[in-house]
């Protein structure tokens, strides 16, 4: 006679692995996270669940989903959930198992990794580099990629408010920690982790030096738990600071994303932010020109900010260059586009028929088909001897 309660056991055990710890994005039976399974006789199951940390935010997520999960098995008529945490031993086998063989803090991003990784970099402020980034990121999800944001602008960071990653108070909610492991939220398919999310409110004025800082970005790119990205955007601050020395330092593999506005004055500081990124041995991949022309109600388009600036900017870091630097795109003035920042709602979501949106999903298309570039990278290829 087949033992039904085992095989309800083992079948528990399969729906189970259907269940995603929300922050890690992966099965909870990978994660080790399911501590037992039994069915009594009368097919009531009883799932031990082991949680990373106490007080862990997704708790009821998890508890709810296993719930739902065992319940749908035929021949299962109740479930009960109990919940512990794991100990100190198997919360260390965890983090060990997601870095994948990476040494603890290692930089996960280096000229090895599959990710692509793109600097998003602009001379000057208020340009709409954060704005570009959040929705540039959200339609590389949105088309299938895996993605990620550093928010590295230390005195500027706005990626959480783009996003929606913020309570009512405006401040970005702190991301878990399983001991030296961060676990970046995600919003929109976006993993992201911020400065935001670790001073203590979102007008918090916060004195940074260059050691500390470094310090920091090397944190964001060896102890947040990003998984195997296709795509990291990094947010950079404006010009050519300490951060941008740091991420020079840190990815030299890095490409880089020049944004500018039309206004050819501005073509000067965008340029500067280009050549920077280049001495450290990272190549431009392109210019954004942002704030293009708004189109006005009787079909004329108002240059708020003159034109040609993205043009110029292009033409001026592929001199002596043996590929041309392209202008990816000119996204136009648009109000949807800010209120959609105001809202913490990216408008290539809410609004993918706005001329912007078009303009940031043509930039996407173009780096999501463009393939890995080979920058900084070992190829691996050895000369067969004769
Ligand atoms: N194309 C655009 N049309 C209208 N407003 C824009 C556009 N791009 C950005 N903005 C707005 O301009 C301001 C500055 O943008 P932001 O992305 O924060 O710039 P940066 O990161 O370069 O400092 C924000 O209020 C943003 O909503
Ligand atoms: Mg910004």
């Amino acid at each position: 006679m087949p033992d039904i309660a085992a095989d309800l056991v083992d079948q528990v055990g399969k729906a189970l692995g259907g269940v995603l710890d929300p922050e890690i994005r992966k099965p909870i039976t990978e994660l080790n996270m399911v501590g037992g399974v039994a069915v009594s006789g009368s097919g009531h199951a009883t799932v031990a669940v082991k949680l990373t940390i106490v007080g862990c935010p997704a708790a009821d997520t998890i508890e709810r989903d296993v719930r739902t999960a065992a319940a749908a098995v035929p021949g299962i008529t109740g479930v009960s959930v109990s919940v512990s945490v794991m100990t100190r031993e198997e919360r260390a086998a965890l983090t060990e198992k997601l870095r994948g063989g990476r040494a603890a803090r290692a930089q996960q991003f280096g000229p090895d990794s599959l990710t692509t990784v793109y600097a998003v970099t602009s001379g000057k402020g208020g340009v709409g580099k954060s704005t570009l980034t959040a929705n540039l990121a959200v339609a590389l999800a949105e088309r299938g990629l895996r993605v990620g944001i550093v928010d590295a602008d230390v005195h500027g960071f706005s990626i959480p408010g783009i996003l929606g990653l913020v309570d009512e108070s405006g401040a970005a909610p702190r991301p878990t920690r399983v001991d030296d492991m961060i676990l970046p939220p995600l919003a929109y398919g976006v993993k992201v982790v911020s400065i935001g999310m670790f001073v203590d409110s979102a007008s918090a004025a916060v004195a940074w030096r260059g050691p500390m800082l470094h310090r920091t970005i090397q944190q964001f790119l060896g102890d947040v738990f990003f998984g195997d990205l296709d795509i990291l955007l990094l947010d950079l601050p404006p010009g050519t600071g300490d951060v941008a020395i740091s991420v020079g330092q840190l990815l030299p593999n890095a490409e880089v994303l020049v944004v500018t506005t039309p206004q050819p004055a501005a073509a000067d500081v965008a340029e500067r932010s280009g050549v920077v990124a280049r001495q450290t041995g990272q190549t431009v991949v392109g210019v954004i020109e942002n704030m293009a022309g708004l189109a006005q109600p009787d079909g004329t388009v108002l240059d708020l900010f003159g034109s040609g600036g993205g043009a110029e900017v292009a033409r001026r870091l592929s001199a002596g260059q043996e590929k041309p630097v392209p202008l990816l795109a000119s996204v136009p003035l648009s109000i949807p586009l800010r209120a959609g920042g105001d809202a913490g709602a990216p408008i290539v979501v809410t609004d993918p028929a706005d001329p912007a949106s078009v303009a940031i999903r043509a930039v996407a298309e173009h780096l999501a088909t463009r393939g890995r570039g080979l920058a900084g990278r070992k190829l691996g290829i050895t000369v067969a001897e004769q």
